[in-house]
């Protein structure tokens, strides 16, 4: 599938000279333990020596003695603006308690899985429940874990994607002012907070409609200890405003850069639902800012349904992943709602979402004043990413290709196998810009 930028050579000079002012290690995906600066002490702290970010000597002295705590804000939970008073012992115990408890998620989770793995496909049924509900009995796993899933080829793969999108389409963005804002719809549990972090952001705004996500990506934060401001939010933004949740203070500024990673699909079942995300994607991003996403590929999502024989069979996949279409619907001929279920392996468990039919996203984008910059299909971006050193570069270290194999077969091809990249192939990355209407 040919991808079409018509800017990108204007992005990529926009590019070239904002990344020349910025630290080549920005763009490194999944840097390993790091050291980073307390900024009260300025002194370099171990990331992760202490999980929950409070100090212990600050909460509680010796068994049942409790002395006077005085107030020594090494980190702050909350912006400067917000908070008004210390946090009590008991907000900083349950904060404790939060980050600290391992068995908390492997509870909520007891049923999810079948002899430790996932159930199959066909053990699930629609009726499972939400998105939200879905999301929030995923368990949350710890970065070992993570590594040793059986995905992860492609699971790394889709960090570098993302990656890339935010190196070629957030950073120019972002690096125009000094007062870098970003907004995460569909944040997930924050699995793109070290990508952010690499763009220095001044406040970075967190959303999800899972709220057992929004929590374990605000503890991911907490731990973290990033040095810019977070905020986090749960409710569905593909049904109410932004600015019924979130203060008018955070919002008074608008964002240089929204993005919306794997999500949009979930919000494509009507028309109506599709322009309440558009219209706080577009109320809340400033002229020259970007949107930026991922989503599965309307053409290649009919392609494949069209490709199967028989008319009445309606899912296709593979080992890795299987979809199933409800019906069977002619082109241009169900725009909103064309509902099927998704099921990925160690991911996602049958959990329906809709066509996201591009040309109708377009010009309902278009009516919102956002205009596309660059769309390609996940093999294209590869393509183009590779073509740029420091995400070539970024492609070698987070293991996605294998340099000796591209040196040999003159391909750039992934390093996994071809089950999984059909997965791949199945979605699209994307940047607007806001324009004024
Ligand atoms: C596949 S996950 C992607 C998470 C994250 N963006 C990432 O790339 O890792 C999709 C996320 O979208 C969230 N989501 C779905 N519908 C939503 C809605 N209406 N409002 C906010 N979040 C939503 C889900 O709860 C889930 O966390």
């Amino acid at each position: 599938m040919p991808g079409y930028d018509p800017v990108r050579d204007l992005r990529d000079s926009r590019n070239q000279s904002n990344s020349e002012t910025r630290n080549s290690a920005q763009i490194e995906e999944d840097r390993p333990e790091r050291m980073v600066e307390s900024p009260i002490t300025q002194g370099p702290l171990p990331n992760g020596t202490d999980q929950g970010a409070i100090p212990k000597e600050s909460v509680t002295h010796g068994e049942g003695s409790m002395e006077p705590i005085a107030y020594q804000p090494t980190y702050r939970w909350s912006e400067p603006t917000t908070i008004l008073t210390p946090m009590t012992i008991e907000e900083m115990e349950r904060r404790r308690f939060r980050s600290k408890n391992p068995l908390r998620h492997k509870e909520r989770n007891a049923d999810e899985s079948v002899g430790g793995r996932i159930r199959p496909y066909a053990e699930f049924n629609a009726e499972n429940g939400s998105v939200a509900e879905h999301y929030n009995k995923r368990q949350n796993i710890d970065r070992e874990a993570r590594e040793s899933s059986p995905i992860i080829p492609l699971k790394r793969f889709n960090n570098w994607i993302k990656s890339a999108l935010i190196a070629m389409y957030a950073q120019p963005a972002l690096g125009e002012h000094a007062q870098a804002r970003v907004l995460e719809m569909g944040c997930g549990k924050g699995g793109d907070l070290m990508k952010w972090d690499r763009q220095h952001p001044s406040i970075l705004v967190m959303i999800d409609v899972a709220e057992v996500s929004v929590d374990q990506a605000r503890e991911r934060y907490e731990s973290g200890r990033f040095r810019w401001p977070a905020s986090f939010f749960a409710f569905d933004c593909f049904r109410e405003p932004l600015s019924s949740h979130i203060p008018q203070e955070i919002l008074a500024a608008k964002f240089d850069t929204i993005s919306l990673q794997f999500c949009m699909h979930y919000g494509w079942d009507t028309e109506e639902h599709a322009r309440v995300m558009l219209e706080n994607i577009a109320q809340n991003l400033r002229p020259g800012g970007t949107f930026i996403g991922t989503t599965p590929d309307s053409e290649t999502l009919m392609g494949r349904l069209e490709a199967i024989n028989s008319e009445a069979e309606l899912s296709f996949g593979n080992e890795n992943y299987r979809i199933e279409f409800e019906h069977r619907y002619e082109p241009g001929e169900k725009p909103f709602g064309n509902k099927y279920h998704f099921w990925l392996e160690d991911a996602v468990d049958d959990v329906p979402e809709y066509v996201v039919e591009w040309a109708t996203f377009e010009r309902l984008a278009e009516e919102y004043g956002l205009k596309l910059l660059y769309r390609s299909r996940f093999d294209q971006i590869l393509a183009d990413g590779y073509d740029k050193p420091r995400l070539r570069s970024l492609l070698e270290r987070m293991r996605v290709v294998d340099p000796e194999q591209v040196a040999e077969t003159g391909e750039v091809t992934p390093a996994m196998p071809a089950s999984m990249w059909d997965v791949c192939t199945l979605y699209i990355g994307f940047a607007f810009e806001k324009v004024e209407l």
